[in-house]
């Protein structure tokens, strides 16, 4: 159990406000409780101190709702207040879902396995040679979060989405079946991604992309997630990218005091954003984060990934106390800071505040943040990185296996 010790007090403390209205809320708590889709095409799921609604649409979180310092209730994901809303949205901003199969960038949407070439669909940062695109973002356009998985088992604590992913879909050689299940238990919401190649070996690389404010966008004072403090305990390296965020192939420092540094301790997201070092940190003419971090924990020998404290990152906000510890197998942690938001996504009617004339309805940039734990990106372009067995994968051999558990709290000391 990785329950923190001041975790059940903390629980027993909220539930005498268990029933607080959320400011934002049109019923929130207002959920089906039987099993099946609720009217807005959501699969609820529930435990001590959490529930959450689950979307087809890409095996995406949909909504998790948990009780803040004051027992107010907030939902501190990103999304849309119907299933169907997910598949009309042009923009596809990857709201909570899996990405796949191969998650985040493939530099020019080739890669090679056993002498053989392949290209993948492209889908990102068009030019007049490559008017598709130069790379492919998240498993091409037509990738994993723009399909409805299967729902093959719903409990009251957990649901199984399936996926079969047909030989040469969006150019990826072989068929590829996949399940996706999320487990919440006292105030943790687990998750284990399992994917088989059976026909031809493939690269696999899934992630959850799940937009989080620790606020659920209900905070008075700012509409930015920029005083959220973020720590990343094992993370002194990340990868290296050029300007349209490709992996050089270059694994670089983050030295202490610098941008990327939130190993030595914790830190706002926002604290260096005005140094000139943050200037196309994300990219080009992009100031903030999206970043991929490396996990590196064989130093202090062999480790068993789900011992207590041995979270890889953690978020917190001081102004509603959640605060939230990720723990994974993985060996890699993308933070990206919603440097692209520019206040056309509207929030959920679970989320906000009412009648308030400083802050529109809507997600403006460094409104929130992606939390992605995976593998090193685009390794299947760096064989130097010597990470084969963890990205490409093929009949009889093991499966792509992904765990996390993100253990929430209230922790009302974070560093303001
Ligand atoms: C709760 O759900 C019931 C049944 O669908 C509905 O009649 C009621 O208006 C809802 N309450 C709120 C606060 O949304
Ligand atoms: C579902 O889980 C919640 C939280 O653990 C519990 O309060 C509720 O009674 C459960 N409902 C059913 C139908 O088992
Ligand atoms: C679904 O949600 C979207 C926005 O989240 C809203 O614009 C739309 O009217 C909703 N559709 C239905 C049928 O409720
Ligand atoms: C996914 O399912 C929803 C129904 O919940 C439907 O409206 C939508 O068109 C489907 N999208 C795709 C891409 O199949
Ligand atoms: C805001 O971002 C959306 C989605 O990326 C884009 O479609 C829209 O054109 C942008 N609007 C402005 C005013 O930049
Ligand atoms: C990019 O891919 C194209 C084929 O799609 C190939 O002709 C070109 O050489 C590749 N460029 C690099 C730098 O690998
Ligand atoms: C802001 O929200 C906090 C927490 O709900 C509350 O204590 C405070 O009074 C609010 N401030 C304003 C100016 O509304
Ligand atoms: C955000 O944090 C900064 C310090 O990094 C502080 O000056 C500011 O008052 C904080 N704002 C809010 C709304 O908490
Ligand atoms: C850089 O970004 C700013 C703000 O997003 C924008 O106004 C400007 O046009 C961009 N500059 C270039 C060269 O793209
Ligand atoms: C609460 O947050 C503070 C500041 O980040 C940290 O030092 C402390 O360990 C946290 N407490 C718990 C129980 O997680």
């Amino acid at each position: 159990m990785r329950l923190h010790t001041g975790l059940a007090s903390v629980g027993a403390l909220l539930l005498p406000f268990a029933s607080a209205q959320s400011p934002g809320g049109t019923g929130s708590s207002n959920v089906s409780s039987s099993l099946g889709p609720d009217e807005n095409g959501f699969y609820w799921v529930y435990s001590e101190g959490l529930s959450a609604a689950f979307n087809p649409y890409g095996a995406s979180i949909a909504k998790l709702l948990i009780h803040d310092k004051y027992g107010v209730e907030r939902d501190v994901v990103a999304g849309f207040d119907n299933a169907t809303a997910y598949s009309l949205d042009a923009a596809h901003p990857h709201l909570g879902g899996v990405p796949g199969r191969y998650a985040n960038r493939i530099q020019n949407s080739t890669f090679e396995i056993d002498g053989e070439t392949y290209h993948v669909n492209p889908n990102e940062n068009p030019t007049p040679d490559a008017p598709d695109g130069a790379d492919t973002l998240h498993g091409g356009h037509d990738g994993w979060d723009y399909r409805n998985f299967t729902v093959v088992s719903h409990t009251n604590d957990s649901i199984t989405f399936s996926i079969v992913d047909p030989d040469g879909d969006q150019g990826f050689p072989g068929e590829v079946i996949s399940y996706i299940t999320y487990t919440l238990t006292d105030f943790t919401w687990d998750f284990k991604m399992v994917a088989i190649a059976t026909t031809k070996k493939t690269p696999i690389m899934l992630s959850s992309h799940t937009y989080w404010n620790l606020d659920g966008f209900a905070n008075n004072e700012t509409n930015t997630a920029l005083n959220h403090t973020f720590y990343l305990p094992y993370s002194g390296q990340r990868v290296g990218v050029d300007n349209i965020l490709i992996p050089t192939g270059d694994i670089v420092a983050n030295k202490q005091g610098s941008v990327n540094d939130f190993w030595s301790a914790p830190k706002q997201i926002g604290a260096d954003l005005q140094s000139s070092e943050a200037e196309g940190n994300c990219g080009f003419n992009c100031t903030g984060y999206d970043t991929c971090w490396i996990i590196n924990r064989g130093q202090d020998g062999p480790y068993d990934w789900r011992a207590e404290g041995g979270f890889v990152a953690r978020l917190q906000s001081a102004w509603s106390g959640i605060q939230v510890d990720v723990y994974t197998d993985q060996e890699a942690f993308q933070m990206y800071s919603c440097n692209g938001q520019n206040g056309t996504m509207p929030l959920k009617t679970t989320q906000g505040l009412v009648d308030n004339e400083d802050f529109p309805r809507t997600i403006p940039q460094y409104g929130c943040l992606v939390m992605e734990v995976e593998d090193w990106i685009d390794a299947i372009n760096h064989p130097e990185w010597q990470r084969e067995t963890k990205q490409i994968f093929g009949p009889g051999g093991d499966p792509y296996v992904l765990q996390a558990s993100y253990v929430f709290s209230i922790n009302d000391t974070a560093t303001s």
